[in-house]
């Protein structure tokens, strides 16, 4: 029998880290990258000493609390943990662990090649030309929204948001203007020339583009509904690659149906893989199947730092990124 922790991968992770994670632990992958069901989940926190789930797998109560666990971490491939009930990871004496800092540039970028999609109607021109129904340059042909000098207005002004408002800032001459419950940091202000609203109805209502950077789970969920989206500007554009649920789909899908707003970019979505059917029917959106952190670079990096709470786990040193 191994002397090696006994670890268990969810889904299939880069070749590199999975080489590592052989070497250092008793460990089961998922080769095939099947998408497991709760009794799977069940079975291996029953067998395992650290269960390493991503952020489309689903760990509700019912599933943390199941009977004769040998498992006493989740090491989270992901920096979003809305898919474990963390309450009842607590309770159960479940220790989590994420991977923050690592995708804020990549996830920033989408968030900002979602602006640029949705601004300038690329996904539209695209199905346009590759329907080969052009009929040429006119000067009238799907004219847009400039980005260049446009107000960014950010919800939730964490790693992403402020790593996006660089680029939009000091790439786009954008204007930043941002909502945070808590102050930030002066000297990021400072580098933005960034304004502080006092709510995120200030910013619905200002914002050229919004783009959503809160964490999902209850406190934000729909926090975008209908009244929210009725503060937007006729020509503004909404972002989200946070989490789907921060957002009422079927308002967005109103809202967009009959103009209220000029357009959207989503990469999250609710109850995703599964997509709101009324969303593929219009044409003033951008939709990618969640690619914020999806270079090489990013998730190998994130298979490392998955790898760095495994190792202080069971070396008993301090977790590097314990959130509960
Ligand atoms: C995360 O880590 O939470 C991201 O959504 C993955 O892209």
């Amino acid at each position: 029998m191994s002397s090696k922790p006994k670890v268990f991968i969810t889904r299939k992770w880069p070749s590199s880290v999975e080489e590592k994670l052989k070497i250092r632990f008793d460990v089961t992958l998922n080769q095939d990258d099947r998408p497991l069901t709760a009794d799977e989940f069940k079975h291996a926190l029953q067998h395992y000493d650290a269960v390493c789930p991503t952020v489309c797998d689903s760990f509700p109560a019912d599933v943390l609390k199941v009977e004769n666990k040998r498992c006493k971490i989740l090491a989270n491939f992901g920096v979003g943990y809305n898919h474990i009930d963390a309450d009842a990871a607590k309770d159960q004496n479940l220790i989590i662990t994420n991977t923050p800092g690592v995708l804020t540039e990549s996830t920033a970028d989408i968030a900002m090649t979602l602006l640029l999609m949705s601004a300038r109607r690329a996904a539209e021109g695209d199905r346009l030309v590759r329907a080969q129904q052009w009929q040429g340059w006119c000067p009238t042909h799907m004219m847009s929204s400039d980005v260049t000098g446009a107000t960014l207005g950010l919800i939730g002004f964490g790693r992403i948001a402020q790593a996006m408002a660089r680029k939009a800032h000091h790439g786009f001459g954008m204007k930043i203007i941002y909502y945070k419950p808590s102050p930030a940091d002066q000297s990021i202000i400072d580098d933005l020339n960034a304004t502080s609203c006092g709510s995120v109805e200030e910013v619905m209502q200002s914002a050229d583009f919004v783009s959503l950077h809160c964490p999902g789970g209850e406190s934000t969920h729909h926090l975008i509904n209908q009244s929210m989206l009725d503060l937007m500007k006729p020509s503004a554009h909404l972002i989200n690659t946070a989490r789907g649920d921060v957002v009422d789909t079927q308002a967005l899908i109103n809202s967009l149906k009959t103009n209220k707003i000029t357009g959207a970019g989503l990469d999250v979505y609710e109850g995703e893989p599964n997509i709101n059917k009324g969303l593929l029917d219009l044409n003033n959106i951008s939709l990618l199947p969640h690619l914020g952190s999806a270079t090489i670079a990013t998730r190998t990096a994130m298979g490392e730092k998955v790898l760095n709470n495994l190792d202080a786990y069971f070396s008993g040193h301090p977790l590097p990124d314990r959130i509960v």
